[in-house]
């Protein structure tokens, strides 16, 4: 049997639709951003997102149809990310997407967007469980342990700042644009990591992050060497902070997996398209010799493939929306139908 889902993910500023078949076959994926709007204001604009989605979202369904040289009838189930997300940003999505199921009677499926990360990696690879995934995005930081499709257990998250929001944070005090992340990671590779920035760790074993001391340390640095009228070598701020993230990214990372004792590592969202990242994971997962896997770049940051993939295990088993579905700006990952 094949099963064509039509994807559709509005959960910040990326307007996304996708069409895939059996969870692996991306027949169309295609990316509205809002990244230039948005840039303007340093920032995602939640109010702004929703009114550039309303604007984009049935025009880019009709794109991607055609894209892939579909019709509506050539869709078996209609899927969209419900939550977590900026609220309004995310009823754009799933009104459209229940006004479609309904239209169609087509069968509508509820993804959470965490879990549409975690699925990217499945669109390119044959990966096995049990498995841990680290998601780094502009708003989770989370170890993902699963020893089967959609079972998701949450072994360890964020105390404060997500690692992508500390990017965007410190590339917003050095006035290096907005999103703060693929800039950082460019800087960084023509500086160095002497400013002794710390790796915070929190208790012995644990799987937590936190972010917030690290980026208040990057930010009293650079108030310092500014009252002293001290140059700042932004290439150095960048490299040493970026170190700091990544290092505690990859030691709790590999404690979790020998913690779980697995031996598959994925990697998803945003900040997983970071250089130094995918290299110190590289070597790392293989000193202990465990298997690693990331989505490729235009898979790690928001998009509607990664919501098909998930779909299909969720059309499998059956796992279909009501009509009445809602969006919820906040959602653990084992519930798309309340917060
Ligand atoms: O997954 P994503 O597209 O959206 C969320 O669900 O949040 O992640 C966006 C985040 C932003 O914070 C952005 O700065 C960060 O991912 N990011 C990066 C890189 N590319 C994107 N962070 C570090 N290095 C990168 N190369
Ligand atoms: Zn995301």
């Amino acid at each position: 049997m094949s099963v064509k889902i039509l994807a559709i993910e509005t959960s910040c500023d990326e307007t996304a639709v996708a069409v895939v078949e059996n969870g692996r076959d991306v027949l169309i994926n295609e990316v509205l951003s809002q990244i230039d709007i948005h840039k303007e204001f340093g920032g995602v604009v939640p109010e702004v997102a929703s009114r550039y989605h309303m604007e984009g979202i049935i025009p880019l369904i009709e794109k991607a149809l055609k894209g892939a040289s579909l019709t509506l009838d050539d869709i078996d189930a209609v899927a969209v990310t419900n939550g977590p997300g900026l609220i309004g940003a995310l009823l754009v999505g799933v009104s459209v997407a229940k006004a479609l199921a309904f239209a169609l009677g087509k069968p509508l499926i509820a993804v959470n967007h965490l879990s549409g990360h975690i699925y990217a990696n499945f669109l390119e690879n044959e990966i096995n469980f049990p498995s841990v995934t680290l998601i780094v995005s502009g708003g989770h930081t989370d170890l993902i342990y699963m020893e089967n499709h959609l079972e998701f257990q949450v072994l360890g998250q964020t105390r404060d700042d997500a690692a992508g929001e500390a990017f965007d944070k410190i590339a917003r005090s050095l006035k290096l644009g907005y999103p703060g992340g693929p800039i950082v990671d460019k800087m960084a590779n023509s500086g160095e990591d002497n400013l002794g920035f710390p790796r915070v760790y929190l208790e012995k074993g644990s799987l937590d992050f936190s972010f917030s001391g690290l980026k208040s340390a990057v930010i009293n640095y650079l108030h310092n060497q500014k009252q002293k009228g001290l140059q700042v070598k932004i290439e150095d701020v960048c490299a040493s902070f970026q170190q700091a993230v990544v290092e505690v990214l990859v030691d709790k990372t590999i404690e979790c997996a020998k913690q779980k004792n697995v031996k598959h590592v994925m990697m998803a969202g945003g900040v997983s398209a970071n250089s130094s990242l995918r290299s110190l994971m590289k070597e790392r997962t293989i000193k202990n010799n465990l298997n690693l896997y990331y989505p490729p770049l235009k898979y790690c940051t928001d998009n509607a493939a990664m919501i098909g993939a998930v779909a299909y295990y969720q059309f499998i088993a059956q796992d279909f929306a009501p009509l009445d579905l809602n969006a919820f700006s906040t959602m653990t990952l084992d519930n798309v139908y309340k917060k």
